[in-house]
């Protein structure tokens, strides 16, 4: 779809223009207006009862005295200054589906004068676009009926601000890594395995000449010692890659760069410690650290950051066999220390430890981890919030800001040194579990043995990466809160 940001006389030719009201009588600015112009026809509607201005409520009129505008569409949005971020997205979303119902191309977008929970215009315009788009997705590849292509494919938001022009661009560039994000996650694993997230990679990489791919096959991590990250993929015969996103665009290119590791386990069956049978075709999402990776990869292409990142696509298979590792294996990990196995469904840490280890040499100016890393963080969390850990309380609150900047939510849970007492193992440095207690700590608690040498925070996406039921499918999380952590960045 089409966005554009230009100020317009509230009759105009276009098909349809789109106003807010409140309820209890308090109006917009645009209903004032058109209610004047059509002698209180407006608010003839709100006596007789016909419009009640009650979130939920579109109205669609036609032909109005004194309007050009062939079209207005009214929506409710509740009581005035009582808007929620939620309930922003309903409106957008309700308007959406008005728009669409009545087959409409082009529509002049007044919600502008609405103010979720006092957020400006800049966001109004950013969050609207972002849940059109979001609302709009489709994953029909394997579909043979493919869904109908939606009316419209224009709406003009009534400002000329210069924020909205900034928002729009934002918006965009967010919702194609959203998109970019959602398309790989959604992949079977049939299909999308280590090698087709390289293959996506690389794509990617020809569209910008800031980008560059680097990918570590499993001869190159056995000359590494990465032998937990391997010892992980043993059990599948689609082999392992590590595929290196180089962005290279700050002023200075010897800047340190800002590296983002994604765990990408095309499939997670548990390996020999086998996972049970119902819901396990979800752990084809079990690589949607790496989705969201890439897709803030692509967003920060299209905006042209000028900033120095690099995005690590830590590809790889967990499935049992006669070669996969076991319970008890003892693995030297790539920073030397010795893991004993205790159970070959904690993957996910093996494979990013090795990971984590080989960008130091980078010189990171940060690192941060995203990983569909433990069902304890689902249970602690719940879907709506990611489960974020870092001893560093600079970045704890750049990252909490970004997820409050774009409601993409994160939630700190501890990482201090009393869990690394539950990783103990008589064998071996460390044990890959912690125990029953504090799942998601322990295993943030496992991978900070591997992150001494820079600035370093794990997302754990494991709620929030996908969701259930009726509508499942990837989100996209946390595309949108990493790139605007990196917005952020730009100083
Ligand atoms: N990929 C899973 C975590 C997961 C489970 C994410 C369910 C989303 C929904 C991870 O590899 C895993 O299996 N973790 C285990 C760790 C346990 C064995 C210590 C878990 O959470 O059960
Ligand atoms: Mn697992
Ligand atoms: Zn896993």
């Amino acid at each position: 779809m089409k966005y554009q940001a230009k100020l317009t006389a509230l009759s105009q030719a276009t098909e349809c223009i789109v106003i807010g009201v409140y309820e209890n009588n308090e109006f917009s600015k645009s209903f004032n207006e058109i209610d004047l112009t059509t002698q209180g026809y407006l608010n003839g509607l709100i006596q007789s009862g016909e419009l009640s201005g009650k979130l939920g409520q579109t109205l669609l009129l036609r032909d109005l005295n004194g309007i050009s505008t062939k079209r207005v569409l009214i929506i409710g949005c509740g009581k005035k200054g009582e808007l929620s971020e939620r309930q922003y997205k309903q409106l957008i979303q309700n308007m959406l589906k008005a728009l669409k119902d009545a087959n409409i191309r082009e529509a002049v977008c007044y919600l502008t004068e609405v103010e979720p929970n006092n957020r400006d215009l800049y966001w109004n315009i950013r969050f609207a676009i972002e849940t059109i788009e979001h609302t709009n997705y489709q994953f029909d590849q394997f579909k043979s009926k493919k869904a109908e292509p939606i009316s419209l494919e224009t709406l003009i938001f009534n400002t000329d601000c210069q924020q909205a022009q900034l928002a729009i661009k934002h918006a965009q560039a967010i919702a194609s890594g959203v998109k970019a994000a959602r398309d790989i996650a959604n992949m079977p694993p049939n299909v999308c395995n280590p090698a087709y997230l390289s293959e996506q990679a690389r794509n990617l990489a020809e569209k910008s000449t800031a980008l560059s791919l680097d990918v570590i096959d499993e001869k190159m991590m056995a000359e590494l010692g990465m032998n937990a990250y391997l010892a992980v993929s043993r059990g599948s015969s689609n082999p392992a890659y590590m595929s290196l996103l180089h962005f290279n665009n700050a002023a200075d290119k010897n800047t340190k760069p800002i590296v983002l590791v994604g765990k990408g386990l095309t499939f997670d069956a548990g390996g020999i410690s086998l996972k049970p049978a119902a819901d396990m075709d979800e752990m084809k999402y079990d690589m949607g650290g790496a989705a969201s990776v890439f897709g803030t990869m692509k967003a920060i292409a299209e905006l042209n950051l000028p900033l120095n990142v690099i995005g690590v696509l830590a590809g790889c298979e967990n499935l049992p066999d006669g070669n996969a590792y076991r319970p008890g294996d003892i693995l030297t990990t790539m920073n030397g220390l010795t893991v004993e196995v205790l159970n070959t469904d904690a993957e996910g840490r093996l494979v990013l430890c090795d990971a984590l280890t080989y960008v130091e040499r980078f010189e990171p100016e940060l690192v941060i981890d995203v990983a569909t890393l433990t069902g304890a963080c689902v249970v602690a969390l719940g879907q709506h919030n990611s489960g974020l850990m870092s001893e560093d309380e600079n970045l704890v609150s750049e990252l909490l800001n970004a997820a409050q900047q774009t409601t993409d939510k994160a939630w700190r849970l501890p990482l201090s040194e009393e869990y690394q007492e539950q990783l103990k193992s008589p064998f071996a440095d460390l044990a890959n579990i912690g125990g029953r207690w504090g799942g998601a700590s322990t295993a943030g608690a496992f991978l900070a043995n591997f992150t001494k040498n820079y600035r370093w925070a794990h997302l754990d996406i494991a709620g929030t990466a996908w969701v259930q039921g009726a509508n499942k499918g990837a989100t996209g999380r946390p595309v949108s809160l990493l790139t605007q952590f990196l917005i952020n960045q730009v100083k």
